[in-house]
């Protein structure tokens, strides 16, 4: 894949990865064009983010849906008249439907707050403190049915300090997202990264682990 690629970013919150992603977007060289945001929940902060950068930006509610499957369905329509090369998860936090994720095998990205693959799942601030580890992070991996597990591109490493709360940490690693995210989405427009044979190949060469940035310190 290379070329500027259309890509629609799945959110359920904040946005502030969207945030990060457009401004890059602003600046040039990520090779990437957003041409649209869709939310599950309606009323959240990424839509007005969306909004004020003049992208295309809806709700498939849902609460509105009624079930799964016609969520999944309202989804799926919604992404192909969008017809996305890439889609970019960013705090959207609904599982997908497996048939959804094949469909865009190798152009699904998400990002998880934990150095994957340990603490795959919810609350990773928390189960990182509790268990002592030195270290936590964030990873940008591609999306594979398996929540979680899909092999990772970049990582973002930060080392844990005594007095680190759930909410210092979160704001570390959040900060290291809106580098990585960005990073991971030029090299994938650059056609530089892909996913193969359930590897990912950077470069010409499958990675045996994700690339690795740790946190500046002063
Ligand atoms: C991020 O920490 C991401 O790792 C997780 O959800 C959070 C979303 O944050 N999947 P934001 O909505 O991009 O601010």
């Amino acid at each position: 894949m290379s070329g500027t690629l259309r890509t629609v970013v799945l959110v359920s919150g904040d946005g502030s990865n969207l945030q990060a992603i457009l401004a890059h977007c602003v600046t040039g060289g990520l090779g990437i064009r957003v041409v649209g945001v869709i939310s599950d929940r309606p009323g959240v902060r990424a839509l007005d983010r969306a909004s004020q950068a003049g992208v295309p930006a809806l709700t498939v509610d849902y609460a509105a849906a009624g079930s799964r499957p016609a969520f999944s369905a309202w989804l799926a329509a919604a992404l192909s008249r969008l017809n996305p090369d890439l889609v970019v998860l960013a705090g959207f936090m609904r599982i997908l439907d497996t048939a959804l994720v094949e469909q865009y095998r190798g152009r699904m990205l998400n990002v998880h707050p934990s150095l994957l693959p340990k603490f795959p799942g919810l609350h990773t601030y928390r189960r990182a403190l509790e268990a002592g580890e030195r270290e936590h992070g964030a990873t940008v991996h591609f999306v594979i049915p398996d929540l979680d597990a899909g092999p990772g591109i970049l990582q973002y490493r930060v080392a844990i300090h005594g007095g680190d709360t759930e909410v210092s940490l979160r704001e570390r690693v959040r900060a290291g997202e809106h580098v990585i995210y960005p990073r991971a989405l030029a090299w994938i427009a650059a056609g530089r990264a892909s996913l193969k044979d359930g590897a990912v190949w950077l470069d010409g060469a499958p990675l045996a682990q994700p690339v690795v940035v740790d946190e500046v310190t002063s």
